[in-house]
């Protein structure tokens, strides 16, 4: 960390918005002063933005560490993301350019759109969900898992999104959590030339009795072979075609539940970040407005994450929809069938901002800047990035390759957990600094403190905290109040703890410097060292693992792991047991968790009270000099795992 950071203060290169850009805004700096002055008042003002069915009275009721947002309001949300366009005059508005990896396209409209949801809350009501059930959603990039999100919120059922790459057994331990009735998947998506299959994972999910599925609506996509069970399993299309194509849409208060996702937390079990309705709503369309200069009648915007993370759930879903915009949505990945294709894709549809991960600008950047040379990349005026800290070269790379030099580059600080964008730059007003996510957005409240809470100097690091409650915030951890209060709300009393290492420079500007927990962040996503380390001991021929987030030049971090091996399989080649256990646990978790490196050792190295000492492991893994090893409790070990290194 201590690199990283050195490297970050001889960074000084500043660069203001582009002229045009900050004279043709809707976004000015009166907003920083308007919600400093009565910051309650702002939210209110911006939450008066949605479509009320009734006005709320009421900004906060704040009960540490509950909170409630314009609580005594209602609202459908799905009307706000679809409905209101079309009476607005705007059904013929295109929704989604969407692209399927094999080269076939669809435009959806938001007229079009809004009809498929209507339907679809038919069908959901017609599988006897209500409001209040969740569903599960087991869906790649398609127009429907949009349609599935919305349908779900128009009838006041709580969805709960599956990333597509995660295991029947993760599927199924979210499923149960959640207690789903409802299981929406597809029969395979396309993926790198192929079809990747879905619902056999379903499936397989679903097998062992002692859930509450009822019935698994598939969608058409991949025409690969599926089994089916009679029954339980229903055509999306065949039960669409059957549908009622009207649907009045009920209220809800403001405070309804909308929808549960699962991320990785420091112990091996996964937490459900519950977010609800309105003020969920109103954060999301408000940073998408204003961090990205949203035009909603003539930009054309493509944010390209997955729709099983949060991103995917408040800037592909809910933010941008609120806002009436229209966006590309992307199946497959970016290298097929070859790395020119996103470059192909934000000439054809003229895209003005683009939404990535500093992973996928890493893997631009190795690929070479000749990919991006074939296609006109002048329609692109905003540029973004999220999921984890963007090095300085990256972020000039960005800017100057795919955005002309000219663009702002939005590095974007959130979490699951805090449901949108918390720290940013707006991109008409703010002049940036590469490698800095900047400030917190008007309205929001953070500070950085030491490990007894109070602020650190400017210029100093420490841990990043939000003092006060905010729209977008979770409510709870599904099922678990006190692991939520454990968590984020016990460390620094009234204060959030986001489990993010960070620094304010001299201006107060913020640096992010990674997680101080337990939590990997690779190619963006969150994983769990419990959660791997869990996953290899329950393999029949491991003793004992220890798990750590090196630093990987692409992925930003990736997961390493090392193992003893039980004497009965100690047998075993290394490079035979290295690759049983990679694919054990891609196989038990998903390949996202599949580790870069599996180490086979005597023993691991750990503190005289028996903690494994994962600072030296991360040195060790990432061939550093390894520092203050005085409290391990056998010096002996460590030679041990270098001899294997070597
Ligand atoms: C990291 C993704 C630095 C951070 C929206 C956080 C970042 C975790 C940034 C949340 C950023 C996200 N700069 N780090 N701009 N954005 N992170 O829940 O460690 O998948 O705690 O949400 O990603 O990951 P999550």
């Amino acid at each position: 960390m201590s690199d990283h950071i050195d490297h970050l203060l001889t960074e000084t290169r500043r660069f203001a918005p582009p002229e045009a850009l900050a004279s043709e805004s809707a976004t000015d700096a009166a907003l920083y002063e308007r919600a400093a002055d009565d910051r309650l008042g702002f939210w209110a003002e911006q939450a008066r933005e949605l479509q009320w069915e009734t006005p709320f009275t009421e900004v906060l009721d704040w009960q540490p560490p509950h909170a409630r947002w314009f609580h005594d309001g209602t609202l459908n949300v799905a009307v706000n993301c679809l409905d209101r366009h079309v009476d607005a005059g705007h059904g013929d508005r295109v929704a989604l350019h969407w692209e399927g990896e094999p080269g076939d396209r669809r435009t959806i409209t938001y007229g079009e759109m809004t009809a498929e949801v209507k339907r679809l809350a038919n069908v959901l009501t017609s599988l006897g969900v209500r409001a209040g059930d969740r569903v599960a959603i087991y869906l790649p990039m398609l127009p429907e898992a949009v349609a599935a999100m919305l349908a779900c919120a128009r009838i006041g059922a709580v969805h709960t999104a599956v990333f597509g790459g995660f295991s029947p057994s993760n599927l199924r331990g979210r499923i149960d959590d959640a207690g789903a009735k409802l299981v929406i998947t597809t029969d395979g998506g396309h993926r790198k030339g192929k079809v990747f299959p879905l619902k056999p994972t379903v499936d397989e999910a679903l097998r062992e009795p002692g859930h509450g599925v009822t019935n698994v609506l598939v969608v058409r996509r991949g025409e690969n072979e599926i089994d089916w069970v009679d029954g339980r399993d229903v055509w999306y299309h065949e039960a669409m075609a059957d549908a009622e194509p009207e649907h009045e849409a009920e209220a809800f208060p403001a405070e309804h539940p909308l929808f549960i996702l699962y991320t990785s937390g420091t112990t091996g079990r996964p937490k459900g970040i519950l977010h609800t309705s309105a003020g969920y709503l109103a954060q999301t369309s408000f940073t998408h407005r204003h961090v990205f200069d949203l035009k909603p009648e003539t930009d054309v915007y493509w944010c390209t994450a997955d729709i099983g993370w949060v991103t995917g759930h408040s800037y592909i879903v809910y933010g941008p929809m609120a806002n009436g915009t229209t966006q590309v949505m992307h199946e497959g990945t970016f290298d097929t069938p070859t790395p020119e294709r996103p470059w192909q894709i934000i000439e054809r549809y003229g895209v003005t901002i683009f939404y990535t991960a500093p992973t996928a600008i890493r893997t631009f950047m190795k690929l070479g800047r000749q990919h991006t040379h074939s296609s006109d990349l002048s329609s692109l005026r905003v540029l973004g990035t999220v999921g984890e800290p963007i090095n300085p070269e990256a972020w000039i790379w960005y800017r100057d390759v795919v955005g002309g030099g000219t663009t702002p580059v939005m590095d974007t600080w959130w979490q699951t957990e805090t449901g949108a964008i918390m720290i940013s730059g707006l991109a008409s007003v703010t002049t940036l600094k590469p490698g800095s996510a900047q400030v917190p957005i008007p309205g929001i409240e953070i500070d950085v403190v030491d490990d007894s809470g109070a602020s650190v100097d400017d210029g100093d690091g420490g841990l990043l905290v939000v003092t006060s409650p905010w729209p977008s915030m979770l409510r709870t951890i599904w099922g678990d109040d006190e692991r939520y209060r454990e968590t984020y709300w016990e460390k620094f009393g009234d204060r959030y703890f986001a489990g993010d290492g960070a620094r304010k420079d001299e201006d107060g500007e913020i640096w992010l410097l990674g997680r101080v927990d337990d939590v990997m962040n690779v190619s963006g996503h969150r994983l769990s060292t419990a959660e791997i380390e869990s996953s290899l001991v329950a393999h029949e021929g491991v003793a004992e693992s220890a798990v750590v987030g090196a630093t990987d030049a692409t992925t930003g971090q990736a997961v390493v792991a090392f193992v003893i091996l039980k004497e009965s399989a100690a047998h075993h080649p290394v490079e035979e047991a290295e690759r049983i256990l990679r694919q054990h646990v891609a196989s038990d978790i998903g390949a996202i968790a599949r580790s870069r490196q599996v180490f086979i050792v005597p023993d691991l190295p750990k503190t005289r009270s028996g903690k494994i000492m994962r600072r030296l492991l991360r040195d060790l893994a990432e061939g550093r000099d390894l520092g203050d090893t005085t409290t391990l409790a056998d010096q002996s070990v460590v030679e041990a795992i270098q001899s294997q290194l070597r």
